[in-house]
């Protein structure tokens, strides 16, 4: 029985497990979640050189009914490694190891503990650890990211990385009108003369929700902002964790680089390095001018000159719409795989994209600079392909690195003075890299490490 938990907390998840599931259905189909692709965090964490052999370890910290862990697992399954899935309520674990069960999954540890008892629980250290959608249930979110950093490998060598996903303010705005008038209606009971207050069970909080909810005019702010969530119209469990939830925070871009960067005013915070990737969107929303690409403002250019954390913090308020943070926390700068660097393999990732297809797209204006409309993540921005990006995106096949890249251009020259050398291509080919790359749809590894299956 583990202790050092909010009690309300977890009885909500011992009788609401999240995210609900019906393990049957994973006879069907895997759920990916966003962080855990390999190839994501072999990138963006490890240098872009990381194997996942030689004794790999994963904790998923408050993995609920287990997303993450059984993607991590599927892809880690013909590995040694090994993903650890912990979490205070029994029910939630009960559910994933079902689901784990089904697909024949022998590479998980269950442990059923708060994590804040990591530093005494004698797992040993990982050097993954996913927590999504966990710290900010805590009464002290940064007692929790401690109790995570004691069992994060941290041997100078050897890089190690956590994945955090925590409410995101400006696009939650709706919904913390919606849990603090819940709060106020569920005080005062029901029309029907049911008690109020702490005594009125989950059921009945859910069903006052389920009234008001019909009933709200559209300019309430929830319902302005309704699209951005999906979880009221999940089920009890979904009900309860948007608009019922008992301890519940958010955080602004600001907020984070204060916490788990260099803190406020160069002190204070965690000194870790935050890469932000939001679902299927990447940095984009991150970057005004990816927000404002469709009708750039004068100043756009300026602010794409001022600093990532500036940058960030005025995108995020300008697109308004981000409802959770996903981001990657390491070391330093140099754990994301390095551009300019001829041995790493550029590849295409998220969308069944080809270098023929991208090689069509930027050459579109014929080797102008021309808009990209990206469908996936609703970007638009102007992108200067340079005078070589077509050809250089033709050759990107997932296999070639770099080096051999460039050498087939050279190879394939025709005009009459020297062809460019890589250091000139690197350069010609920034901003196509920029692009694609802001959107997660192109990754990088290091030519010795191997492309990772279960896909
Ligand atoms: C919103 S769910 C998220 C589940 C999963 N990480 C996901 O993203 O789908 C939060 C989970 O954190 C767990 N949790 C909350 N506080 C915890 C603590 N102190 N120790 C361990 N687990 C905790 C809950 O039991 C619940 O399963």
């Amino acid at each position: 029985m583990p202790h050092n938990y909010l009690p309300q907390v977890r009885s909500q998840y011992e009788a609401l497990p999240y995210p609900p599931c019906n393990p049957q259905d994973d006879h069907q189909r895997l759920v990916k979640t966003w962080l855990e692709d390999l190839p994501m965090i072999n990138h963006y964490c490890f240098a872009g050189k990381q194997s996942f052999q030689n004794g790999f370890r994963a904790l998923v910290a408050g993995g609920g009914t287990g997303d993450a862990t059984i993607f991590l697992a599927e892809q880690l399954r013909a590995t040694d490694a090994e993903i650890v899935h912990l979490d205070m309520s029994q029910a939630s674990i009960a559910l994933a190891q079902e689901r784990a069960q089904i697909r024949g999954l022998s590479n998980i540890r269950w442990v059923h503990d708060s994590l804040l008892n990591l530093p005494g629980l004698g797992l040993g250290r990982f050097d993954y650890i996913n927590c999504s959608g966990v710290l900010h249930h805590l009464a002290d979110p940064d007692l929790g990211l401690k109790a995570l950093r004691s069992v994060l490998k941290n041997d100078g060598a050897h890089p190690a990385a956590i994945g955090l996903m925590v409410y995101a303010s400006t696009g939650r705005t709706g919904v913390y009108q919606m849990q603090a008038l819940m709060r106020l209606v569920n005080a005062a009971g029901s029309a029907d003369g049911a008690p109020s207050g702490e005594a009125l069970d989950a059921q009945r909080k859910i069903a006052n929700t389920r009234d008001l909810l019909a009933s709200l005019p559209p300019s309430n702010w929830f319902m302005r902002s309704e699209e951005l969530h999906h979880d009221h119209k999940a089920g009890d469990a979904g009900i309860y964790d948007l608009l019922l939830h008992s301890q519940d925070r958010s955080y602004s871009v600001g907020e984070l680089f204060d916490w788990l960067g260099d803190g406020a005013g160069g002190a204070g915070g965690h000194g870790l390095h935050l890469i932000f990737t939001d679902v299927q969107r990447g940095r984009s929303p991150y970057l005004p001018h990816m927000v404002l690409g469709r009708k750039p403002p004068a100043m756009a250019a300026a602010l794409r000159q001022l600093p990532r954390r500036q940058q960030y913090a005025m995108a995020e308020l300008m697109i308004g719409d981000i409802t959770t943070h996903s981001l990657y926390l390491t070391r330093d700068a140099a754990c994301t795989a390095p551009y300019g660097n001829a041995d790493y393999v550029p590849f295409f990732f998220h969308e069944p994209l080809t270098g023929e297809i991208a090689a069509q797209v930027f050459n579109s204006n014929r080797g102008q600079p021309f808009v990209l409309q990206h469908q996936h993540s609703g970007v638009s921005v102007a992108v200067n392909p340079g005078k070589y990006g077509a050809k250089i995106l033709r050759l990107i096949d997932g296999q070639r690195s770099f080096g051999e890249i460039f050498e087939q251009f050279r190879a394939d020259w025709k005009g009459q003075a020297a062809a460019p050398d890589d250091a000139a291509l690197f350069a010609d080919f920034a901003e196509s890299y920029d692009t694609l790359n802001a959107l997660d749809r192109l990754l990088l590894r290091h030519r010795e490490t191997g492309v990772f299956a279960a896909r």
